[in-house]
């Protein structure tokens, strides 16, 4: 049987959203160097869109990150498949990422990063899932709060599939 998705968030809510983490994080950075680090996969259309909108000088970078973790959950293990290939001493670094759930990847990379020793280190996530929050990590900037239910579109997936879709979408599985 085909899964029933649902449209939960329209994109033109989402571009509203964007703009306003947008301006603020140009206000923050007032014009500072900003090193962005995308995770990917999730993130490559929030990503796309709000660089598109920030106004200080940016370098882009990723990693690309898995958990052990089976099917919808995360285990907590990470494995770093893609690392970071600018330096980030003494830089201002945002990571950028399109869920944190459990928390237990995010927690992973701010330790990563920081033994990179940079100037600053901040969080900016288009999804807080609080439901399955077991490490508490510090969320800078935070799109939007969902308390439940699997997300799937504008990037998100499951097993791979439904990344194209314009809207953020529930999924039942
Ligand atoms: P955490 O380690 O449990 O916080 O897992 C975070 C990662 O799991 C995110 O980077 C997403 O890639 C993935 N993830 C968690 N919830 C969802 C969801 O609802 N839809 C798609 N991916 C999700
Ligand atoms: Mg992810």
């Amino acid at each position: 049987m085909s899964p029933v998705i649902t449209p939960v968030i329209s994109r033109q809510r989402i571009q509203e959203q964007v703009y306003d983490l947008a301006t603020r994080i140009n206000h923050d950075y007032d014009n500072q160097e900003l090193v962005i680090i995308g995770v990917l996969k999730g993130v490559f259309i929030f990503l796309a869109d709000l660089v598109r909108l920030l106004k200080m000088p940016v370098r882009i970078d990723f990693v690309h990150l898995s958990s052990y973790g089976q099917g919808s959950t995360s285990s907590g293990e990470v494995l770093v498949r893609k690392d970071v290939e600018i330096s980030l001493k003494d830089q201002h670094v945002l990571i950028v990422e399109d869920i944190v759930d459990s928390g237990l990847t995010m927690a992973f990379l701010l330790q990563h990063l920081q033994t990179r020793r940079p100037e600053s280190l901040k969080i900016c996530c288009l999804i807080d899932k609080t439901e399955r929050r077991t490490v508490s990590v510090p969320l800078d900037y935070v799109g939007f709060s969902i308390d439940q239910g699997f997300l799937v579109g504008y990037g998100l997936d499951y097993a791979e599939q439904h990344r194209h879709y314009p809207d953020i979408c529930k999924i039942q599985l």
